[in-house]
């Protein structure tokens, strides 16, 4: 494949991609005055058709989340967008909304019609204040434009948009944690059913969309859902954001499409740091199971990725080096999903305290040979045991260290502690562990 499709990234270097007025030169806001001049139903067709495929993780498809929410209910129905982006790993949103928030308010009015929504909300990360201030000035120019408001480029349809920035907590990406939060409530997960799509914001009809899935719609109207189907593989269409971080010569955003390879990312990323070679990477950010340089040729989309052992989840490609400690990573992982646990249920809050624990002993010397089946059992005993998926999240990390990498774990019992020198590696220089 080897090829990049860039779709979303296609202006990010022209130096006023954000704003209104290099949105338009470059072809925005056509595709909703086409969007306005369809029926709503005839959209969701078009979405399901294409076969987008939801970015924000579970790779759910778009326009059959849509046909979900009741038509002819006389209720209200809200859109949201899911703009928390805050898994390690995960940074495609934050770039996109900084170069290009135009195309985000343009796929959010197409789908407010689509799914019959008078009030959307872009549910922001509050620690990322320039990129806040970037939305709400597009917002703004958006709204003197005539497209939000009331009678939108004259075709009667009204939408309210509203940035809620939120206070910072990771479980306020979990769709439900969102709109308790966005309600005014703690962020905590909410028991399903109801869905979303049933009782959601409000106990309203609700659809929340990531970022990119939602930008990805003004271009599947503008050219079509053959178009957008003719790009990736059989069952994962179209093109998609591939985040390469860590010991990488060009980090970066990759727009390619779905199927392509982590050997071709990294052909075109220039290779692993000059004189260092792959030992593990994150297919989809820190929740999904690691793999090794045995997975380079593993088609990056969501059936590759699963018949391999994990999943694409948000396709956070972090890529260590054989530079970094294993036991290390994962700690440094597992202790942000212990911080970021919300408490709510036992073998989150407390599973993800014992596995800090065991690992800090193992890489600090103190740990014991049945630290290794301790860390298993509490995973199992926290893998689909927890209310949400943010405890399968931290299980994985350790289960799949602990699968390819049993000897480098037994290498920290035998040596009495870390056998790396952690100023050589980049990313773990400053753990401040030993
Ligand atoms: C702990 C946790 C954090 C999440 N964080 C995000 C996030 O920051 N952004 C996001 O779009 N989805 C996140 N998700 C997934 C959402 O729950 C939801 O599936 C997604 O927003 C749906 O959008 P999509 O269908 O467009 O993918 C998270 C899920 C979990 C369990
Ligand atoms: S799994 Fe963790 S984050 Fe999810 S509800 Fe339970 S305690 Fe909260």
């Amino acid at each position: 494949m080897n090829t990049l499709t860039p779709v979303l990234s296609a202006f990010w270097d022209q130096k006023d991609s954000f704003t209104m007025e290099g949105y338009k030169r470059n072809g925005g806001y056509l595709a909703l005055a086409k969007a306005l001049a369809m029926d709503p139903d005839k959209i969701i067709e078009e979405v399901k058709e294409s076969g987008l495929r939801g970015r924000g993780g579970a790779g759910f498809p778009t326009g059959m989340k849509w046909g979900f929410i009741p038509q002819g209910d006389q209720k209200d129905h809200y859109l949201v967008v899911n703009a928390d982006e805050s898994e390690p790993g995960t940074c495609k949103d934050t770039p996109l909304l900084m170069a290009n928030p135009h195309v985000l308010i343009e796929g959010v009015i197409i789908a407010s019609y689509a799914i019959r929504a008078n009030h959307a909300f872009i549910y922001i990360r509050g620690e990322v204040t320039h990129v806040v201030r970037r939305v709400q000035q597009a917002i703004e120019d958006a709204y003197s434009a005539g497209l939000l408001g009331k009678n939108i480029l004259g075709k009667g349809f009204d939408l309210e948009l509203v940035l809620h920035v939120g206070a910072g907590a990771y479980i306020c990406g979990e769709e439900t944690a969102l709109l308790d939060s966005l309600e005014g409530f703690r962020g905590q997960p909410r028991l399903r059913p109801p869905f979303p799509a049933i009782a959601g914001l409000y106990a309203r009809p609700t659809v929340v969309n990531n970022v990119e899935s939602i930008a990805s719609v003004p271009s599947i109207i503008a050219n079509g859902a053959q178009w957008f189907a003719s790009m990736g593989t059989e069952k994962s269409k179209g093109f998609t954001l591939y985040s390469l971080s860590g010991h990488i010569t060009n980090p970066g955003q990759f727009e390619a499409p779905l199927g392509i390879t982590l050997r071709e990312l990294i052909d075109m990323a220039g290779g692993v740091r000059a004189g260092h070679k792959l030992k593990f990477w994150t297919p989809g950010g820190s929740s999904t199971p690691m793999f090794t340089d045995a997975h380079l040729d593993v088609p990056l989309d969501y059936e590759g990725v699963a018949a391999a052992g994990s999943m694409l989840g948000t396709k956070a490609l972090q890529i260590f080096d054989e530079t970094t400690c294993v036991v290390r990573a994962v700690l440094r992982w597992t202790e942000f999903y212990k911080h970021e646990s919300c408490g709510k249920c036992t073998p989150c809050r407390e599973g993800t305290w014992w596995l800090v624990q065991a690992l800090k002993n193992l890489e600090n010397g103190q740990g014991a040979p049945e630290d290794l089946e301790k860390l298993l059992d509490i995973c199992d005993n926290i893998m689909g045991r927890s209310f949400c998926a943010l405890a399968d999240g931290a299980a994985s990390p350790i289960i799949s260290s602990l699968q390819y990498f049993r000897d480098e774990y037994l290498e920290h019992l035998k040596n009495g502690g870390c056998p790396f020198d952690p100023a050589a590696s980049t990313i773990f220089a400053t753990a401040g562990l030993r």
